[in-house]
């Protein structure tokens, strides 16, 4: 008997990895995505929104992109272009404008989405936590009613990305995420050190894909240029870090996960030099209860085997 598929929300800031994320999720015969929401993180909420949309539609999808928020909930926005481009998708010139995204905003959209899937729904955030947050404080059953929320983000065990220890979507909006880490949401946080352990891309990775020759692998290679070139310049030869499509593998498939704890997690917003910090209790010692299962380690493998099947 065939699985019904699982009910998906993506919500992400479409980066060039949030892209290829996106896709594996849209080819997956084992879920459905009934909702992208849109969140300003990588790029602007307006080219957010393009991107989504234009990722939608060259995976061959009909799934409506919801505008959500276009700056973090108490912070200016902080976005990447020097990884992501200044378009978010790499800046080669892909055609990323006048799609016209869905009139419902992304917060009531994630509220449907939890009421009309009760108790089935993923949510995967691949974005600073802001819409989710306010879908927590509008409606204070969604968190009950999600299945599952997979979050690229933080880190379990190891430093960030943007300050010794915080990571770009807990960092650009530290309070949004620590109503998060507190709303009750099953969290499964896919961290930045789990990322660069599994799902760094080599060159000769990279090339692999791109030679599969589909539009979908020429895609999503292509628009890593940006990151690939720094990654050069900066002498770094292990290759690029592509975090989201690994956090989706897991909300895919969550047996690719090889090492993780149940442990208290809790949001630094105040830290002078550690603002946007996942503190984690690895020792127990705050006698909180425990509120996400932290990733430390997946299966690079067969991580690697998805992204490949996926684009063929
Ligand atoms: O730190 C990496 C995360 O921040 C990824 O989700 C990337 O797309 C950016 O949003
Ligand atoms: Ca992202």
């Amino acid at each position: 008997m065939v699985s019904p598929r699982i009910p998906l929300v993506v919500d992400t800031d479409v980066g060039t990895d949030d892209a290829v994320a996106l896709v594996l999720a849209l080819r997956d015969p084992r879920v459905e995505v009934v909702a992208v929401t849109a969140v300003a993180g990588n790029t602007s909420l307006h080219n957010v929104v393009q991107n989504a949309l234009y990722t939608v539609e060259i995976s061959g999808a009909g799934v409506p992109v919801h505008p959500g928020a276009a700056r973090p909930l108490l912070r200016e926005l902080a976005t990447a272009a020097e990884i992501h481009g200044g378009d978010g998708l790499g800046d080669i010139g892909l055609p990323l404008r006048d799609r016209i995204p869905s009139p419902e905003p992304a917060v009531e959209a994630l509220l449907r989405a939890a009421r009309e899937h009760r108790g089935e729904l993923v949510v995967v955030t691949l974005a600073p936590l802001t819409n989710v947050a306010l879908a927590c404080l509008t409606d204070p059953d969604f968190a009950r009613s999600v299945r599952r929320c997979v979050m690229m983000g933080g880190t379990g065990r190891g430093p960030g990305n943007v300050t010794p220890v915080a990571e770009f979507n807990i960092w650009v909006d530290p309070e949004a995420a620590a109503i998060v880490f507190r709303s009750g949401l099953h969290i499964t946080m896919v961290g930045w050190d789990v990322c660069q352990a599994d799902a760094t891309f080599s060159e000769e990775e990279l090339e692999s894909l791109r030679e599969l020759g589909t539009p979908l692998a020429q895609f999503c290679v292509g628009i890593q240029q940006v990151s690939r070139r720094r990654a050069i310049t900066e002498g770094r030869t292990e290759g690029i870090c592509i975090p989201d499509p690994l956090a989706m593998a897991v909300a895919l498939d969550p047996t690719l996960v090889t090492e993780s704890r149940r442990l208290a997690v809790a949001v630094e917003t105040r830290g002078a030099v550690t603002s946007g910090q996942t503190v984690v209790d690895h020792l127990r010692v705050t006698g909180l209860a425990p509120n996400c299962e932290v990733v430390l380690r997946a299966d690079r493998g067969r991580f690697m085997d998805l992204v490949r099947g996926a684009l063929l």
